[in-house]
C-alpha cells in the first residue's frame, strides 16, 4: 500500500468558507474523506500548517518517512518563499504542486511559484478536483 502525503499550506484550514467563488463551498477535511474512499488503497494522509517553518518541516519529514508522493498547496508561500522550493529540491520523492484557482489567470504575483521548478508536474485551476488527478498521478507513477 502506497503512503501519500497532502500538505497544504496557509489559510487553506478556512477552505469552504474563504472566498467560495475562487475556492469552492467544500471544507478541505469533508473532500479529504471522499478521497480516502476513492483511493481506497492507498494511505493518504493530511496536514495544514499556516506557518513556512511548518510547510518545511512538512516536506523534509515526508521525504524522511520514504512516502510514495507528496501533493502539495504551497499556497502563498508558492509564490514568495525560496525556502519551501529548496526544501521541494531536497526531497527525493515526487511532488505534485496543486493550485485549486487558476492562479495564471490572477494577479501576476501569482502567475510565478518557486516551487514548481523542482515539482514532477503542477496542476492548476481544476478546484479541489486537481488535489484527486495528483494523488492519482502518484499511485501510477
Ligand atoms: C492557491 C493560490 C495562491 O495564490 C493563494 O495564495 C492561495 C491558494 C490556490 O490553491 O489556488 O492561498 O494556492
Amino acid at each position: 500500500m502506497k503512503d501519500i502525503i497532502v500538505i497544504n499550506g496557509p489559510n487553506l484550514n478556512l477552505l469552504g468558507k474563504r472566498e467560495p467563488i475562487l475556492y469552492g463551498a467544500e471544507s478541505f477535511e469533508s473532500f479529504f474523506e471522499g478521497l480516502q474512499k476513492h483511493f481506497p488503497k492507498a494511505r493518504l494522509r493530511y496536514i495544514q500548517t499556516n506557518s513556512e517553518s511548518g510547510l518545511i518541516n512538512a516536506i523534509h519529514d515526508a521525504g524522511a518517512s520514504a512516502v510514495a508522493g507528496i501533493v502539495l498547496n504551497p499556497a502563498a508561500y508558492s509564490h514568495t518563499s525560496i525556502a519551501v522550493g529548496d526544501a521541494v529540491a531536497s526531497v527525493d520523492v515526487p511532488v505534485v504542486e496543486v493550485h485549486i484557482s487558476n492562479v495564471f489567470g490572477r494577479e501576476t504575483y501569482r502567475q510565478h511559484s518557486f516551487v514548481s521548478k523542482y515539482a514532477a508536474g503542477v496542476i492548476v485551476g481544476f478546484g479541489l478536483e486537481g488535489y484527486r488527478l495528483a494523488v492519482d498521478y502518484l499511485l501510477r507513477s
